[in-house]
């Protein structure tokens, strides 16, 4: 995270936008979706329902009024986003993909929940307003140390509640697996994972004056994240 780094944001963020408007929206919207997947997809899916089940479970846990209005930061396909609404919450989704934003909308409107979604094309470095809780879900996975941190500080200032997040935590076997290569073509090598060091993770909650106050491992087949519960 020093300041001689060589990442620039607006071009991390131009290198995603393209990736989850072409390929990276076909291959995550197949993920998210109901059709016949590869065995490894098919992992990659059913873990990211687990980490769901359980994100919602602790939001609920928290209890929020059923009034609340929570950002869902990247929201994707709007699977999240559809599930809080659904369950009274008013949601603001946004994701830098105008392709993910429109399926989004579709899924809502089809799920009879759109009313409660305020949809918005946006990055989660630059969303705006005040929120009673925040979400971001396989988001700053693709964002190394220093953009990660950029990121966070956003997201922690639009809530006084709690910020509910993935990211993969530093693990030494699949930093040797991403130097051997991804399995991204080269030019979009840099949307693959990235792995936040506990101490890049101890920066980020010191400079934004929040506290952990959950954290858990979710290993499904393929799909491995970490889901954390973040507040001030
Ligand atoms: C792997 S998908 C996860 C989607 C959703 N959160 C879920 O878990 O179902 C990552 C999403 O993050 C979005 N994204 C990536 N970088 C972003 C950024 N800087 N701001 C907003 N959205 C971003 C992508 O367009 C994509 O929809």
């Amino acid at each position: 995270m020093s300041s001689t780094s060589s990442f620039n944001a607006e071009e991390h963020q131009n290198m995603l936008r393209s990736y989850f408007n072409g390929n990276g929206f076909n291959r995550w919207a197949s993920i998210y979706g109901n059709e016949k997947l590869s065995t490894v997809r098919t992992t990659v899916r059913q873990g990211h329902a687990v980490m769901m089940d359980r994100a919602f479970d602790w939001l609920q846990r928290l209890g929020l009024s059923k009034n609340a209005t929570i950002l869902d930061a990247g929201c994707g396909t709007g699977l999240f986003s559809i599930r809080l609404a659904g369950n009274g919450y008013n949601v603001k989704a946004v994701d830098i993909a105008s392709q993910m934003v429109e399926k989004s909308r579709d899924e809502a409107i089809a799920k009879g929940v759109a009313d409660r979604i305020e949809f918005e094309v946006n990055t989660i470095e630059s969303v705006k307003g005040t929120y009673d809780a925040v979400v971001c879900f396989d988001v700053l996975i693709h964002y190394p140390a220093e953009g990660f941190l950029q990121a966070f500080k956003n997201l922690s200032s639009l809530t006084k509640g709690p910020i509910i997040f993935t990211y993969a935590p530093y693990n030494r076997i699949l930093a040797f697996q991403h130097w051997l290569g991804g399995f991204f073509p080269k030019k979009e090598r840099r949307t693959t994972i990235q792995m936040i060091t506990d101490k890049n993770m101890h920066k980020a909650m010191q400079e934004t004056g929040m506290v952990i106050k959950n954290r858990e491992k979710i290993s499904f087949g393929f799909y491995h994240t970490m889901l954390m519960h973040a507040e001030k």
